[in-house]
């Protein structure tokens, strides 16, 4: 029986081939094969890089096709080293080519995996803001929160005017959009938005009137001391996994369709229109805009309309359904956090004259707070293939 170039041979530890366009390692027991172009690309050779930050000084562009080694060879401890053949030594660190390896499929980094909500969701995770605010575990374990779950409540946030501002800086970066810098919602019969009406909100996402609507929501409830008014709260990454699994056309539909999406006033606008599920390199859903109050007519073409609303109507029943959903009272100082390209957020309607109801909020994106993870975690920092001044 032939052998195939994924199961060669056994080779002994450190074997390296040369074929024509890429090497093939064996680095703990397993051939490794890299390319030629890749590995002369990401090149830590001091010429390579920029000295005080390690970006690539190299030129990728440049990299003539006929890039090959004249030498390779591997130490146990260097790793590889490469004579390239314009000239440049390399060494590729045994640690940086394991982390780095993409033999057995794309390598991605990590991002953190989403916990869809059961059916029977819970209410979110609370933590406390001085912890949040005042201790990196207290931090992290917040970021986790809402890089699984989707969402947080930090409690006990000090009611002052625009303490939310003050948060979002604290943690990261206030995204800031068109009419506010930070947004006041109460009720106010002259506000440009059905959240200033004391009616229900139905869960919807906010902004999908920008082509990348912002992806962090943090609402701080200053007083909340009305009859009524409970948030609401739904996964809709959850709602789209179901509508994916029942009915992929529904949901291939709802990736296709351009859908216009406004939100003006009388001296602003934000108008953008794109389908209401993105997807990720991976197919995996990215963004979610589902907004029924600031859609705007279709422009579809004419064969696609119906199976729009029929696809429209499916995932609206399951966002309506109660399941993927948290119902819960917000009291005074609770700050709710919502990664807003993926959870739904509303509220049923409350009664404005049983007692003052007042949140102030601000946009961040979600990039980052994974970042300010990344930083806590001690893992943004790139490993460089090889130290400083080391050559081959
Ligand atoms: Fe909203």
């Amino acid at each position: 029986m032939s052998q195939t170039l994924d199961h060669p041979p056994a080779a002994p530890e450190g074997t390296v081939t040369l074929d024509e366009r890429h090497l093939a390692l064996v680095l703990d027991g397993r051939r490794r094969r890299f390319h030629y172009v890749w590995l002369r690309d990401n090149s830590w050779a001091g010429p390579d890089r920029v000295a005080q930050s390690g970006e690539r000084r190299l030129v990728t562009g440049a990299i003539p096709p006929g890039v090959r080694p004249t030498a390779a060879s591997f130490d146990a401890v260097a790793g590889l080293e490469v004579l390239w053949n314009d000239g440049q030594a390399c060494v590729y660190a045994p640690e940086w080519l394991r982390r780095h390896d993409y033999s057995t499929g794309p390598r991605r980094r990590p991002r953190p995996a989403a916990a869809l909500w059961p059916a029977d969701a819970g209410n979110p995770p609370r933590f406390a803001h001085a912890d949040v605010v005042g201790s990196v575990d207290g931090q992290l374990a917040w970021l986790d929160a809402v890089a699984a779950h989707g969402a947080a409540v930090v409690t006990g946030v000090p009611s002052r005017h625009h303490e939310v501002e003050r948060f979002a800086q604290t943690v990261g970066h206030v995204r800031e959009v068109a009419f506010d810098r930070v947004h006041d919602v109460r009720h106010d019969p002259a506000g440009y938005n059905v959240a200033h009406t004391s009616g229900e909100l139905r869960p919807h996402t906010d902004m999908p009137s920008y082509d990348w609507p912002p992806s962090v929501q943090l609402l701080h409830f200053l007083v909340n001391r009305a009859r009524g008014g409970d948030s609401t709260l739904v996964d809709g990454w959850a709602a789209l996994a179901e509508l994916r699994r029942d009915a992929p056309e529904h949901f291939a539909t709802l990736c296709r369709v351009p859908v216009p999406f406004q939100l003006f006033s009388e001296d602003e606008d934000t108008w953008a229109e794109n389908p209401m599920v993105t997807l990720d390199a991976d197919g995996e859903v990215r963004l979610l805009r589902f907004s029924n109050q600031l859609a705007q007519p279709l422009a579809a073409p004419f064969d696609e309309v119906e199976a729009f609303y029929a696809a429209y109507r499916h995932l609206a029943g399951i966002i309506d359904s109660g399941r993927y959903r948290a119902s819960f009272r917000c009291d005074d100082g609770d700050l709710v956090t919502v990664h807003s390209h993926r959870v739904l957020h509303g509220r049923l309607p409350y009664d404005p004259a049983s007692g003052a109801r007042h949140l102030q909020d601000v946009y961040m994106d979600v990039d980052d707070l994974l970042a300010r993870r990344r930083v806590l975690r001690g893992e943004h920092k790139p490993l460089p293939a090889q130290t400083p001044g080391e050559t081959a």
